[in-house]
């Protein structure tokens, strides 16, 4: 039996900017993440992968085409709505890390819980238990400054993991890990992923993209490959390596 569908993307496209300075991001995409699986999005710089994943989580609306989490069609919901729907069921990890330098690592962690109206006890030990899972538990009081890159990267992916969240997404979160905690932030999405949430991970690393059920391709704001098969996923490598 099939699982369930969590985002349904059809037709989607998202055009930035107007008239001369008009770019198309994504020209047609469709895509569905099932419950339980784990995407990896992969393809040249500049070929629609953040605009794709800001559409996935509300933070954006297509120009024309549909998405769906879970139930919410996201282009019909108000901005409030948008809103409910990133602050309790999406966890973002964004490419710049967007950590509050004045607060600890832990109130950094439950922002959410806390901007979401969650009292501040079950807060804490919701974000203390975020941070365990990417090993970070002994550094709750420490602020970002005095944290290294590979540590603050895993501060902001506890926080985008805080609470229930039932579709994780996620640009190049390993861009400033070693190989070694690179593989343990894998590692914690994987097990949200197959403890029942969805996943869309973008990344360049085809060891990374390795941990995901499927991997899709982008070029020119369009699907090109859905099942990695040979000839894409290499050529698309080298493509996105060049200047
Ligand atoms: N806010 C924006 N305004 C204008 N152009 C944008 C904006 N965001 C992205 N783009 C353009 O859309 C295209 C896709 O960008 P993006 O989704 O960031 O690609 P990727 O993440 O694959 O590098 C690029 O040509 C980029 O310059
Ligand atoms: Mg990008």
């Amino acid at each position: 039996m099939p699982s369930p569908v969590m985002l349904t993307m059809r037709g989607v496209t998202r055009v930035h900017g107007h008239g001369a300075a008009e770019v198309h991001a994504l020209r047609g995409v469709d895509l569905t993440v099932a419950m339980g699986e784990l995407v990896a999005v992969m393809g040249p710089s500049g070929s629609g992968k953040s605009t794709l994943l800001h559409l996935a989580g509300g933070l954006d609306s297509p120009t024309s085409g549909s998405v769906r989490v879970g139930r919410d069609d996201v282009g019909a919901l108000d901005a409030q709505g948008r809103a409910r729907l990133r602050r309790r069921h999406v966890g973002y990890v964004f490419q710049d890390l967007n950590l509050v330098p004045a607060l600890t690592a832990l109130e950094n962690v439950t922002l959410p819980l806390e901007l979401d109206g969650v009292p501040a006890r079950r807060a804490r030990a919701t974000g203390t238990a975020a941070l365990a899972e990417v090993g970070l538990d002994d550094l709750a009081d420490r602020f970002p400054d005095d944290m290294s890159g590979g540590q603050a990267q895993r501060v902001a992916i506890a926080r985008a993991l805080v609470g229930p969240r039932r579709l994780l997404l996620a640009d190049e979160p390993t861009g400033a890990l070693d190989s070694v905690t690179g593989e343990a932030v894998m590692r914690v999405l994987r097990a949200r992923v197959d403890a029942g949430a969805s996943g869309l991970l973008v990344t360049h690393d085809a060891r990374h993209a390795a941990w995901a059920d499927r991997i899709v391709f982008l070029r020119d704001g369009l699907v090109v490959d859905d099942t990695g098969a040979a000839g894409g996923p290499d050529q698309l490598l080298s493509e996105a390596a060049r200047p």
